[in-house]
């Protein structure tokens, strides 16, 4: 006789659903067709709630809660449209893109996650302090932009994660907070294998391969 699966109750903007235990809010809310913006997830990875852009309400809560670190109770009612949720997520990805130099490419997820929001980087209410340029491009494959970098720590896990290679390392804090490969080192001196696993996952192009860094357009970097 086969054990029933055990599988928990959840309602998701008023509709019911059923998941199994250990799954997301994001995941259940992705596998009805839903969506939520974010910014440090990468289904590949271990979810890591840095970014606080993932931000829903949960009846009860005390205030939003980071869906892509939540898992699913028996009986929990989401809201993914819950107006304190998008307001505090509306206004990170606000403060992250006034930290930028210029507009991020229009292509990247941190783009489309802006517009998203209705956000645009010549129209913020805070313009900031931005960072300073800075390139590594010693790396014969890949380029560092380091004033694009969000400080996600998606490149730094998609290193130490799926490739083992331990090349990255997350910097500073705050604003002053970036990534270095290695210590005291230029990309190309660390341990980096090439994989482009770091390129791949990182949503601002801050980490880009240069064959396609090649084909955008000046324009669009
Ligand atoms: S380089 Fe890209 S992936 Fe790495 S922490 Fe910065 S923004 Fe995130
Ligand atoms: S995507 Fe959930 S905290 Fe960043």
């Amino acid at each position: 006789m086969s054990t029933p699966t055990a599988t928990i109750r959840v309602e998701i903007d008023g509709v019911a659903t059923e998941v199994a235990p250990g799954t997301t809010v994001l995941d259940a809310v992705r596998a009805r067709g839903g969506e939520i913006a974010t910014l440090c997830f990468d289904e590949r990875q271990e979810p890591f709630g840095a970014c606080r852009v993932c931000l829903i309400g949960v009846d009860g809560a005390p205030g939003p809660v980071a869906a892509c670190t939540t898992p699913c109770r028996d009986g929990m009612k989401v809201d993914t449209r819950d107006p304190a949720a998008l307001r505090v997520a509306a206004a990170t990805v606000e403060l992250v893109l006034s930290e930028l130099p210029g507009p991020p490419a229009a292509h990247t997820e941190l783009a489309i996650v802006a517009r998203g929001f209705g956000l645009q980087h010549g129209a913020l209410r805070w313009p900031g302090a931005q960072h300073e340029v800075e390139h590594d491009e010693r790396h014969p494959y890949l380029t560092l932009h380091h004033e694009l970098c969000i400080s996600c720590g998606r490149c730094v896990r998609a290193c130490d994660e799926v490739q083992g290679a331990f090349a990255l390392t997350a910097t500073g804090r705050g604003f002053e907070a970036n990534i270095a490969a290695g210590l005291h080192q230029s990309f190309r001196e660390s341990t980096c294998v090439s994989c482009g696993a770091c390129a791949d996952t990182c949503p601002t192009d801050a980490i880009t391969e240069i064959s396609l860094l090649a084909m955008v357009e000046p324009g669009e970097r």
